[in-house]
């Protein structure tokens, strides 16, 4: 029987899901029935960090480790219980202007006789899988971040076990902001993308929520804010993503610099608008970010299927040699979509059908007026 070898890595910010994706390529990879129906010999190998460990196959340390290893179905076994990734990640970009290390990439996977990879990630991972196509690698990719961004799939793993955390934390912080009549700012992450705001916000209830897409008015918010209080709310509960901003003003960037694939480091604009709120209205108001909580934890049982399906869907992929190609889900049914699609332009909150922009809230009408 032919042989061959699948690499797998995983790039970018980690989430929930993640190992369960990799999981399941590696069981459907090595599946003894699979293999005979399809005359292949698998070999799974994990890629440690992401495409560092395309760039620098060995860590560094005396003496250095390899961060190429074989992936058995007994050492999987149990992966799809655990948050973050078992391969580790890194926001390592081999295309980097700065430092372009693509042919290292290019040589390590001849040299380590790796015939096809699996590149789990967002943007920028898969732009780089995208790129190394180009070049005639044959890769494809796995949908995560908990941003959703990612255009030709509906979802992307990590989400919903995000948008679980933000609804226990809100959970929680609404009996404290009772108890002291308090408006608690709600920052989340997702970069220039609102859908963790919109839907973590939707699924916690909250009152008002701010995202990207829609520049808010600050004085809009304490009307909304004052709306409720004269009708006797003890509390409010304000969903804010990270990349949402003020008309006229500008994002809130946490630290300067940018990564080695160009972003900034966002934050902030919870406290920024809760300083704003307790100016203007006299309510006490405090912030939360709510941060990398929101990339943690054990994945939900959602990420789990889906981290499944993906996986196998990856592998059923390779085995069609249909590469450059994203798993992704579409309407329901798990499918394919170009790289390039996936990583041409971000995926955002559309405005005009999903956001209400009297109440700074969900939609109040879903099927038409
Ligand atoms: O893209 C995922 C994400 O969690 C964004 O929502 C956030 O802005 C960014 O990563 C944070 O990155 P880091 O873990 O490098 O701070």
């Amino acid at each position: 029987m032919e042989k061959r070898r699948i690499g797998v890595l995983t790039g970018g910010g980690d989430c929930a899901g993640l190992n369960p994706a990799i999981k399941w390529v590696v069981k459907t990879a090595l599946d003894d029935r699979l293999q005979r129906v399809r005359k292949v010999q698998h070999e799974a190998i994990g890629i440690r960090d992401g495409w560092k460990g395309l760039v620098e196959p060995e860590s560094e340390g005396d003496p250095p480790v390899s961060r190429m290893f074989t992936l058995t179905e007994e050492m999987v076994r149990t992966w799809d219980r655990y948050g973050g990734t078992n391969l580790g990640t890194s926001r390592t970009n081999p295309y980097d202007p700065k430092k372009d290390r693509s042919k290292t990439v290019l040589e390590n996977l001849e040299r380590f006789k790796i015939d096809y990879l699996i590149a789990i990630g967002g943007e920028d991972t898969l732009g780089v899988a995208n790129k190394l196509h180009r070049e005639g690698v044959k890769v494809v990719g796995i949908p995560k971040t908990i941003d959703k961004d990612l255009s030709g799939t509906d979802y992307t793993l990590g989400f919903e076990t995000a948008l679980n955390v933000i609804t226990e934390e809100i959970d929680r912080l609404r009996t404290t902001a009772g108890s002291h009549r308090r408006i608690f700012v709600v920052e989340t992450m997702g970069r220039h993308a609102g859908w963790l705001a919109l839907e973590g916000g939707e699924s916690s209830g909250a009152y008002i929520i701010l995202i990207p897409e829609y520049n808010f008015d600050v004085n809009r918010v304490n009307e909304l804010l004052m709306e409720g209080h004269r009708k006797g709310t003890r509390y409010e509960i304000i969903v804010v993503a990270e990349g949402a901003k003020p008309a006229g003003g500008s994002e809130i960037i946490k630290e300067n610099g940018v990564d080695s694939f160009g972003h900034k480091a966002l934050g902030g604009i919870g406290e920024f608008l809760a300083n704003q709120i307790t100016e203007s209205t006299k309510i006490e108001t405090r912030s939360i970010i709510l941060s990398h909580l929101q990339r943690g934890g054990a994945p939900c049982a959602y990420d789990r299927r889906m981290g499944r399906y993906f996986g196998i869907a990856a592998v059923d992929l390779i085995a069609k040699e249909d590469f450059g190609k994203m798993v992704s889900l579409r309407n329901g049914r798990i499918t394919a979509v170009s790289l390039e699609e996936a990583v041409g332009k971000l995926n955002v909150v559309d405005v005009n059908t999903q956001y209400d922009i009297e109440r700074y809230n969900g939609r109040r009408t879903i099927l038409g007026y």
